[in-house]
């Protein structure tokens, strides 16, 4: 049966630069890669700060619906801003609220994970750390990540990235983690 792979941004707002980035490897994904893919907006599952009082009295009906979405597929592609030079905090929030039980999709799943800055870093230094909560949690992280220095510059007006450089390495990298999805 054919793989599925969902793929997201760490981030909510509207003009975020991961979800154009994110976006940019889902189309990759379709054009070299048989998998069966889907791109959703975690601004659609909005999901309060986790906090055990809330999650006794009702989980979140949205973090129920996106754990679903999670379990429903063999590996997943994000693509997240680094925040302080760390997780971005919309990323570990929903991490955090889908891992509880009887939820937790995440044990097994393999991980692409890439990020997309202004800055000159690219985001790694908070892709490192967002690769902490789910080997913890038990998923496979493709050992390759990609970041994107100088995000803001870096797509045209219809969300392509400009330089052919770029959307090579990342198109590699993307066939190298689609031959590993178990
Ligand atoms: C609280 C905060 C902390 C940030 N820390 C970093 C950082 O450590 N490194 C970095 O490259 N960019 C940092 N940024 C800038 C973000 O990378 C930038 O706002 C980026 O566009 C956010 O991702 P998005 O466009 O997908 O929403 C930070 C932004 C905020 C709001």
């Amino acid at each position: 049966m054919n793989k599925k792979v969902l793929l997201f941004a760490g981030s909510l707002r509207t003009g975020s630069l991961n979800k154009k980035y994110v976006k940019v490897a889902h189309a990759i994904l379709h054009e070299i890669t048989g998998l069966d893919t889907e791109l959703v907006d975690l601004a659609d599952y909005p999901m309060p700060v986790y906090n055990q009082d809330i999650e006794d009295k009702e989980f979140p009906q949205p973090a129920a619906d996106l754990a679903r979405k999670v379990a429903g597929v063999d590996a997943l592609v994000i693509s997240t801003p680094e925040n302080n030079g760390s997780i971005a905090a919309a990323l570990k929030n929903t991490v955090d609220w889908l891992s509880r039980p009887p939820h937790n999709p995440w044990p097994g799943k393999c991980i692409f994970l890439m990020g997309a800055s202004p800055g000159a870093l690219g985001a790694v230094r908070g892709l490192w750390h967002s690769r902490i909560p789910f080997e913890a949690l038990g998923c496979h992280v493709y050992p390759d990540m990609s970041g994107l220095p100088r995000a803001h510059e870096a797509f045209d007006e219809n969300g392509e990235l400009k330089d052919k450089a770029s959307r090579e390495r990342l198109a590699k990298q993307l066939k190298g983690f689609a031959n590993r999805i178990f």
